[in-house]
This record gives structure tokens, C-alpha cells and sequence, in this order.
């Protein structure tokens, strides 16, 4: 099973909606990964649900994502594109007390199980740090 059908499958047993209807309900935008190394990786993740669900699924290396999205953990740390930092919905209350413990916080620094995904938000860049811990 690819990564997607793999998504769908998480959000038909999430959601209660059969697989079908979840394909042609949703759609996918673009998010490009930029490794510590300059590498990079791209993958597509369904609006409505987190970058980190996304990546997670995906494979991405570095988003550990320790908690699960439950804002509790801060491994799921990316630095923001400069490009992309003010299309993105600001930093809540929570978010920013909690980045407090990311490594290397910086002015671009977002978790992102609190990104949702939206067709505005194809194409987006995200530079993921060396380490989460
Ligand atoms: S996954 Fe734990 S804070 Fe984002």
C-alpha cells in the first residue's frame, strides 16, 4: 500500500468515510522537505490534515513527532522557508510556549502539527533541523 493509499486508509478508519468518498472529497498540495543536508524530499499531504501526519506517513527523516500531534513534545520542529512565513496562520499562545524547547529555535521555527494543510499552502518549503532532541 503507497503512502497515500495509506492516509486515506488512516482517515476512513479516523473518520468513518469510505475510501472512495475520501479520494475524490480531498485534495493534495505540495511540501517540499529540505534536509539538514540540503537534500530534499517532496511529498504530497491531504488538506485537513497536519504537515507532521503528512510527513510522518510519508517518511520524512527528522520529524519525530514524539506525541503524536498532541502539542506536548516540540519533535516535530521545521524552520518556515523565509518565503513561506507569511502565508502561514500565526503562531498560537501553546505553539510558542512550547518551541521554547525546540532545538535551535529561530524566528522560522514552527511545529508542524499545527500547520494544517490548504490548497494555499502548495508548494510550501520546510527545512527540517539536524535534531529534534
Ligand atoms: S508532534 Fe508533538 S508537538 Fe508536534
Amino acid at each position: 500500500m503507497g503512502w497515500r493509499a495509506c492516509i486515506s486508509k488512516w482517515k476512513d478508519d479516523r473518520d468513518g468515510m469510505a475510501g472512495t468518498e475520501f479520494v475524490e472529497r480531498n485534495r493534495m498540495a505540495k511540501v517540499n522537505f529540505v534536509g539538514p543536508g540540503g537534500g530534499s524530499q517532496s511529498i504530497e499531504i491531504d488538506d485537513g490534515i497536519s504537515v507532521m501526519e503528512g510527513a510522518v506517513m510519508g517518511g520524512i527523516d527528522g520529524i519525530d513527532a514524539d506525541c503524536g500531534g498532541q502539542l506536548s513534545c516540540a519533535t516535530c520542529h521545521v524552520h518556515v522557508d523565509s518565503a513561506w512565513l507569511s502565508r502561514l496562520a500565526p503562531v498560537g499562545g501553546d505553539e510558542d510556549d512550547l518551541l521554547d524547547y525546540a532545538v535551535g529555535r529561530d524566528e522560522r521555527s514552527r511545529l508542524s502539527c499545527q500547520i494544517i494543510m490548504t490548497p494555499e499552502l502548495d508548494g510550501l518549503v520546510l527545512h527540517v533541523p539536524e535534531t529534534q532532541h
